[in-house]
């Protein structure tokens, strides 16, 4: 049984970091633990772990299992879990009661947590305190050993719990199942260095590890072989991609590298202001094929409240970089992120958000009210601020992110751009979804052949969250 410990996670070693081209193997004995068996992956949280479970799925297939169309059909349930906010934790284990309920009339059911949530201590804790009858337990860091804890928790009949603390070396040879046959998510980087006092990423996923451009490179151009039309390169910080390899190389020169490869679309997430470059901009102006959308989280527009959290910008070196980029790169899109509520964030620092986001007019916005992370600097910064004053402040911003949402998309009306369909749509027959260039969710009429072409439509209706069109 290994154990997270917060302290350990939260070190930064100078340990040489390997790749590891054989780290992953299934031995025989382990190759039939799934036969006749049927697994359902639940997935909470952000791509990375969208990703991660691609992975644990494809590990799964390797020994034999096979995927569920439900929760109630399968022997295998995993919760792949999410640390970053309150509500996560909620709805996880909501969800593990009604695991339990199944357990009762299925004995040999085989339940399981991985993910964020399992690389927290108090979370661990709880497990044994009250949830002992689940069967595995396994962290970030160790997915590729799926098997061989799965088989331990197997031959003992009890709680198996494997979680390292410490991050391990980047492995090469895991294998996925990935959810689309059009678009792929791309690793590029693990773990987090920047530690923002409110974040728990850089305990739950481990010291900044890239990936060498080889490895990524020769992913690109297989997916571009197995006729893949769009990659997103996921990396908590991708901006800081790199740094670590001592290479001088970094995410300019990768996006120019990926760019190369002649995917018709490539993505990136997600940007730190710190990080972007001019070298970035002017790649991403410079290929068609990268595409003009960024995602670059503000979490505040108080340059006090910016400091308390550790991001390193001011409001102003913000708003110098947003300009910049609209400058350069016409008609890209800009997504953001933002807290509110943060420990004993005042009126004005609050006024001081809405008035970046009346500068920025984002394309559209994720908020939050600030969650409290055990183990994390925020946690302890004295807070006065009442949960309801936080509610209210919530509110406001969402109005006014929708109102701007709304402007942004009202341009594209009568426009004719380019979609990637990517499936039905939830309106009805013969509709189906896809996304523009700049990440905007389009409605058309279409048919089953089309799915998977990037196609030009002419936007007929436009909503806050959404656009209807027409293939031209
Ligand atoms: N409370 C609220 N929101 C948070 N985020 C990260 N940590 C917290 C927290 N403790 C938000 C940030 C980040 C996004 C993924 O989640 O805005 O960009
Ligand atoms: Fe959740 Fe963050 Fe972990 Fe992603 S990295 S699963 S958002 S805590």
């Amino acid at each position: 049984m290994n154990l997270p410990n917060l302290k350990e996670a939260q070190k930064r070693t100078k340990k040489e970091v390997l790749v590891k081209t054989n780290e992953y193997i299934v031995s025989e004995n382990f190759k039939n633990l799934g036969l006749g068996k049927k697994y359902f992956v639940k997935t909470y949280g952000c791509q990375m772990n969208e990703h991660d479970s691609e992975n644990i799925k494809a590990i799964l297939e390797d020994m034999n299992f096979t995927e569920a169309s439900s929760m109630e059909q399968a022997d295998l349930i995993l919760l792949n879990t999410c640390a970053i906010r309150e509500n996560a934790h909620n709805k996880v284990f909501g969800m593990v009661g009604r695991i339990k309920h199944l357990k009762e009339s299925k004995p040999n059911l085989i339940a399981g947590i991985c993910g964020c949530m399992a690389q927290e201590e108090h979370i661990v804790e709880e497990i044994l305190n009250k949830y002992r009858w689940l069967d595995i337990v396994f962290g970030t860091h160790n997915i590729h050993e799926l098997p061989k804890i799965l088989n331990e928790s197997l031959q003992k009949q009890k709680l198996e719990i494997d979680v390292q603390s410490i991050e391990g070396d980047v492995i090469e040879n895991v294998p996925v199942k990935r959810d689309s046959k059009y678009k792929a998510w791309v690793n590029i980087m693990y773990g987090c260095d920047k530690f923002c006092t409110y974040c728990i990423v850089p305990y739950t996923r481990g010291k900044q590890r890239s990936r060498t451009p080889e490895f990524i490179i020769n992913e690109v151009k297989q997916l571009v072989i197995d006729g893949y039309k769009e990659v997103t390169l996921l990396g908590q910080n991708v901006n800081a991609y790199g740094k670590d390899l001592n290479i001088n190389y970094g995410m300019a020169n990768l996006l120019r590298d990926v760019a190369e490869t002649g995917i018709e679309r490539v993505r990136f997430v997600t940007s730190h202001p710190w990080d972007f470059t001019d070298d970035m901009i002017d790649a991403i102006a410079k290929y068609e094929n990268i595409m003009p959308y960024i995602h670059l989280p503000l979490q505040s527009g108080s340059s006090s409240i910016l400091k308390k959290m550790g991001r390193r910008y001011t409001k102003e070196e913000y708003l110098g970089l947003f300009n910049k980029i609209k400058e350069r790169i016409p008609g890209c899109a800009i997504t953001t992120d933002i807290i509110v509520g943060f420990p004993n964030e005042t009126n004005e620092d609050f006024l001081e958000t809405l008035d970046v986001v009346n500068k920025c007019k984002y394309d559209s916005a994720f908020t939050f009210i600030f969650s409290p992370r055990i183990g994390t600097p925020a946690m302890r910064m004295e807070d006065r601020i009442s949960l309801e004053v936080k509610e209210s402040r919530l509110q406001e911003l969402n109005q006014l992110i929708n109102k701007y949402s709304k402007e942004a998309n009202d341009k594209y009306l009568g426009q004719v751009v380019p979609v990637l369909l990517e499936g039905y749509s939830e309106k009805g027959e013969d509709m189906l979804m896809g996304y523009t260039d700049t990440m905007k969710l389009v409605n058309v009429k279409g048919n089953k052949t089309m799915i998977g072409k990037i196609v030009d439509v002419k936007i007929t209706d436009v909503k806050t969250w959404s656009m209807d069109g027409e293939i031209i």
